[in-house]
């Protein structure tokens, strides 16, 4: 397969991370610390769609460097990278619920038994298995506590108490960023046969994803959020156990094998993963996604996660100094890219909209979640964000 500088514009990496920032032109003028939210686009990314739209508007669909079936492979190869997986377990669609509602509606699961949810889980990790109740199954949540290993608690005893067949499962709590322990988890499910889902939404890209490791069945996750891709696109991942004759409930135009032979018509399928692209891909974004990829890649994978980790504990030990209390006060020693700002540690009233509007009209970008105020950093936040951040908070706070 070509090498990817012969497709892809060069991209040259930053030798500080002031640098890294100033490739987001949004943080020059504002601070994103909504990067679990939405990310915003990187110059390189859109130097690539713009590089790609002039080879479009000249060649077509016959464009030599981005042709669909090689920006697709190397998508796999660099998601596969991340995932520690094969680039054949992993397939293209537009959002998690997509991939959650094609897997759950794919799979048999039987009647009488229960899928696991983690209580206030995200919207489209808990949609997409409802269906399953009129069908015998039922669907229940877990309370997940103050801390990692309150929370296993609450899980092994779900577990205990009735016939569990599937967990669905973020590793990373939306709201305020509770890291679970993934490897304790699926030991779990594993001693109890159960199916283990993973929406990693909330953690591909910056918590250590071993999905062969930790025996995932299933996984999606979105592109536009810690993989800094265009939003209406997201990645799944199928384990090998998945059985060899596993048909995708919808069938397209892609489903087949040799699909670009339109007659006669087949019912032979393409390999699990590929499934779940039914027809004519949004192959911008695939170009979009591609370039983000390389960014991260370039920068180096691991280096990206461990900075992650760097700012979001300069942040945090900032809010804390100014009397704030955190979600990650109970698990002080664990890692996580969003900051769950949760109160006063003097008990005074906490108004978390209020803080949000305040940092809004001084451009610094949080959001409101299960009554935190949430804060997710990445790569483009530097040291003088952190210091702008905590002198607009001292205002706020009449320091
Ligand atoms: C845990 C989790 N899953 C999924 C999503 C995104 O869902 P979708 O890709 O269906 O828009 C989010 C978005 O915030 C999320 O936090």
């Amino acid at each position: 397969m070509p090498n990817l500088n012969s497709i892809l514009p060069p991209f040259s990496v930053p030798t500080d991370w002031d640098s890294v920032s100033k490739l987001y032109p949004i943080q020059s003028d504002s601070i994103w610390l909504n990067f679990c939210g939405i990310s915003p686009i990187s110059t390189y990314a859109k130097e690539t769609m713009a590089d790609f739209f002039d080879e479009y508007s000249r060649y077509g669909i016959f464009a030599p460097r981005y042709s669909e079936p090689k920006i697709k492979e190397h998508i796999r190869q660099k998601i596969a990278e991340i995932l520690a997986c094969e680039p054949h377990n992993i397939g293209l669609v537009h959002n998690t619920s997509e991939g959650m509602n094609l897997y759950s509606q794919s799979i048999s699961l039987p009647k009488g038994s229960r899928i696991l949810i983690i209580e206030n889980e995200y919207p489209s990790n808990v949609y997409p298995w409802e269906h399953w109740q009129k069908k015998g199954v039922k669907i229940d949540f877990v309370p997940v506590g103050k801390t990692p290993e309150e929370f296993l608690g609450n899980l092994e005893n779900e577990f205990r108490k009735e016939k569990v067949s599937l967990l669905s499962i973020s590793p990373v709590h939306w709201c305020f960023g509770m890291p679970f322990n993934m490897e304790k988890i699926s030991k779990i499910c594993k001693s109890y046969e159960a199916l283990l889902v993973v929406d990693g939404s909330q953690s591909v890209g910056h918590v250590t994803s071993e999905f062969v490791k930790w025996e995932v069945d299933f996984a999606v996750f979105a592109a536009w959020k810690w993989l800094l891709g265009p939003l209406g696109m997201g990645v799944v991942y199928i384990s090998d156990k998945v059985p060899k004759d596993f048909e995708i409930i919808f069938k397209g135009a892609g489903s087949v094998k040799n699909d670009s032979n339109y007659l006669p018509y087949r019912s032979e399928r393409k390999p699990p993963a590929d499934q779940f692209e039914h027809s004519t891909a949004n192959f911008n974004d695939w170009v979009y996604f591609l370039a983000s990829l390389h960014m991260l890649s370039e920068i180096g994978f691991s280096k990206v996660k461990n900075r992650i980790y760097e700012v979001a504990d300069k942040i945090s030990l900032r809010l804390k100094a100014l009397g704030f209390t955190l979600d990650s006060d109970f698990y002080p020693d664990l890692k996580s890219g969003i900051i769950g700002v949760n109160g006063f540690a003097n008990g005074k009233p906490f108004v978390p909209e209020e803080i949000f509007a305040f940092l809004k009209q001084k451009k610094i970008y949080s959001a409101v979640r299960l009554g935190r105020l949430r804060l997710a950093p990445h790569i483009p936040v530097t040291e003088s964000h952190i210091d702008k951040l905590e002198s607009e908070l001292k205002e706020y706070l009449n320091l």
